[in-house]
């Protein structure tokens, strides 16, 4: 029996990745493959594990189609995240990662995923509605499925603000520059800097545009701004300080999940009421830490202690007007 949660988090367009290792495969050729992989994913998929691993109480939901949903139910059962996705008729998306170990490349074939009705988006809706006092901090995690309009988070987010809840938002496209054009911003954004570049439609070159591009947005109404770089780290913007977060050197397994395990490490920090500067540390240590592993998994706590003294928090340029 998992723990009250105190989090949900929320994935309308989740996959389930099938990776297939087939050494020198052939096209159009009768090959063998050596083994493969079912993993379930999706970004709030991905946050709700991290945060799982942490030891927060948290719960999962958003759209998960009925024929394929057992590697969801048993990482949920592993984790011991409360399983709160509406079932819908159909599969959720597939992608099929083609690996040929000799090589050493992947090939990627996405299927097409569920078109969701009305009658499932409702569903949705109410259960985001209707969580528990509890549930301090939601996170809107990652595309929207086809039938469901770009404004979706935007309206979420002004509705669970309402209910008084921390609202963390990481998506992109459309549905992330609807949520930024909004009247109610999210408490918490992490966009990386392509995402963040192409919801405002115009490039960010300079570490100063970044600042200002996300000072703009805690003017609007955001508490905190990360913008990820990748490797380079990360941009952390509140009213009242803008820190810069480098991450240590590790061995890479595979940087998939490096942006949701950093949404997990803010939102922990949130509810742990850490500085601006713990949380920078906490997130990158997160992300640093599950880069080492492949899927969503932290390291053990001592491991991510070490990780969070290597980070390297300076303040960021100030704006020069
Ligand atoms: N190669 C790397 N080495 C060390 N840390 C990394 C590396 N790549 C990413 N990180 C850490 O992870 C954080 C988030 O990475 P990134 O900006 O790539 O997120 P993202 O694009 O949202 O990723 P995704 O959406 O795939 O989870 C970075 O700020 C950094 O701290
Ligand atoms: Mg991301």
């Amino acid at each position: 029996m998992s723990a009250t949660p105190r989090v949900l988090t929320v994935t309308p367009n989740p996959a389930l990745d099938l990776t297939v290792h087939a050494g020198g495969w052939q096209r159009g050729a009768v090959n063998a493959a050596q083994g493969a992989q079912q993993d379930a994913g999706g970004k709030g998929v991905n946050v709700a594990a991290i945060l799982a691993d942490w030891g927060v109480p948290v719960a999962a939901t958003g759209l998960l189609g009925r024929d394929n949903a057992a590697p969801f139910e048993t990482l949920f059962r592993e984790k011991g995240v409360t399983d709160e996705f509406v079932r819908v008729p159909g599969a959720t998306r597939v992608g099929l990662k083609l690996v040929d170990p000799t090589l050493g490349d992947t090939t990627d074939l996405n299927l097409p995923g569920l078109t969701v009705s009305a009658r499932a988006l409702a569903h949705l809706q109410a259960t985001l509605r209707s969580q528990p006092a509890g549930v301090g901090a939601v996170a809107l995690c990652g595309s929207l499925p086809p039938g469901v309009h770009a404004g979706f988070y935007a309206e979420e987010v002004a509705r669970l603000r309402g209910q008084g809840r921390f609202v963390a938002l990481d998506t992109s496209g459309e549905a992330l520059r609807a949520a930024l054009q909004a009247e109610v911003l999210p408490q918490l954004v992490k966009p990386n800097i392509h995402e963040l570049e192409a919801a405002l439609g115009r490039s960010l070159t300079t570490d100063a545009e970044v600042l200002a591009a996300a000072r703009d947005l805690i003017r609007r109404g955001a508490e905190l701004v990360a913008v990820s770089q990748g490797e380079r780290g990360a941009l952390l913007v509140t009213a009242q300080e803008a820190l810069f977060a480098r991450p240590p050197r590790v061995t890479v397994q595979s940087t998939v999940g490096a942006g949701d395990a950093m949404v997990a490490g803010l939102i922990s920090a949130h509810l742990d009421g850490l500085s601006l500067a713990g949380a920078a540390r906490r997130a990158t240590a997160f992300s640093a830490g599950s880069i080492t592993r492949l899927g969503a998994h932290l390291p053990p706590r001592a491991e991510l202690d070490a990780l969070a003294a290597q980070v390297q928090v300076d303040a960021a340029q100030p704006l020069t007007h």
